[in-house]
């Protein structure tokens, strides 16, 4: 099962799945677009793949996928993408849009595991994905609820990876940084002032992230350019606070030109 299937690193994680042979639930809230990927995606590989409409902001929404996969006996990976940004100070954001988003990337991702968990133990088989990100080792300007959540999910699967050491099951939480999907046009992110060569694209991130999972890596940051950035964001707070606030202006600076 892949959350957030219908775009991006959720689609690609789909097509890169289905060519491995895996059958496949695609959950997202634009059930148009995930029939379109699962057709294309049974015909090109012989596979079975199904199709669960969801907005995991939803707590009755979740719990019906919940109870998707604890209705599966073969439930093999599960791979908790779903996500999105909402950039801009928090004192002026939505808090009803920034609960959801916590909702999404926290309370779903709870659930759905919770649920995934106990079969693929009693199977001794099985893998959870968890997708993160770069901005969930350190904090990135008007983007703190996003930041918080994703942290939240590193300490999770982390901890995760200890509770089940032993079981045959393992987890991972993948952090990718800059990414060419629908991610930031969704946001409404001004992207004019990120040079080129910070960009990843979706295909090579998701390739890391299942080679990550053969050599059983628990944290997979992919790229060099982003463990570079996260070889920095050890840099001692205020110095990484002085860094954010020039990155900031230079930015700024870059788009005003
Ligand atoms: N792109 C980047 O630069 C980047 C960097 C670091 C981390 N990430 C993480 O990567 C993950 C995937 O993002 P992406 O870059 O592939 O962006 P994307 O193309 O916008 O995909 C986001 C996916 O999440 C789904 N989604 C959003 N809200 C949902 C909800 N309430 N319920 C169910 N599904 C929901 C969307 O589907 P529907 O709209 O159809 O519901 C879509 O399939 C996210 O968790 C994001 O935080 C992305």
């Amino acid at each position: 099962m892949i959350t957030g299937a219908s775009s991006g690193i959720g689609e690609t994680f789909a097509r890169a799945l289905a060519q491995r042979g895996y059958d496949l639930i695609l959950v997202a809230r634009r059930r148009e677009l995930l029939e379109v990927i699962a057709e294309e995606l049974s015909s090109a590989h012989g596979i079975h793949a199904e199709v669960l409409a969801a907005d995991l902001a939803l707590e009755e929404d979740a719990a019906m996928v919940a109870r998707e996969i604890e209705a599966r006996e073969d439930a093999s990976m599960l791979v908790n993408n779903a996500g999105y940004t909402l950039e801009g100070p928090f004192a002026e954001s939505d808090i009803e849009r920034q609960l959801d988003m916590v909702r999404v990337h926290d309370l779903a991702t709870m659930r759905l595991t919770r649920a995934a968990l106990p079969g693929m133990i009693a199977r001794r088989r099985g893998v959870v994905i968890n997708v993160s990100s770069l901005g969930g080792f350190a904090p990135q300007l008007d983007n703190s609820v996003y930041c918080a959540s994703k942290a939240f999910l590193i300490e999770f699967t982390e901890t995760l990876h200890l509770e089940l050491s032993g079981s045959g099951v393992r987890v991972q939480v993948l952090c990718p940084g800059f990414t060419h999907t629908g991610f930031h046009d969704a946001a409404g992110s001004d992207i004019s002032g990120i040079h080129d060569w910070m960009w990843m694209k979706a295909g090579k991130v998701v390739e890391e992230s299942l080679r990550a999972l053969e050599r059983g890596n628990v944290v997979v940051i992919p790229g060099r350019r982003n463990r570079f950035f996260r070889f920095l964001y050890r840099m001692p707070r205020p110095l990484l606070y002085r860094a954010s606030l020039r990155l900031l202006e230079f930015a700024e600076d870059r788009k005003n030109k």
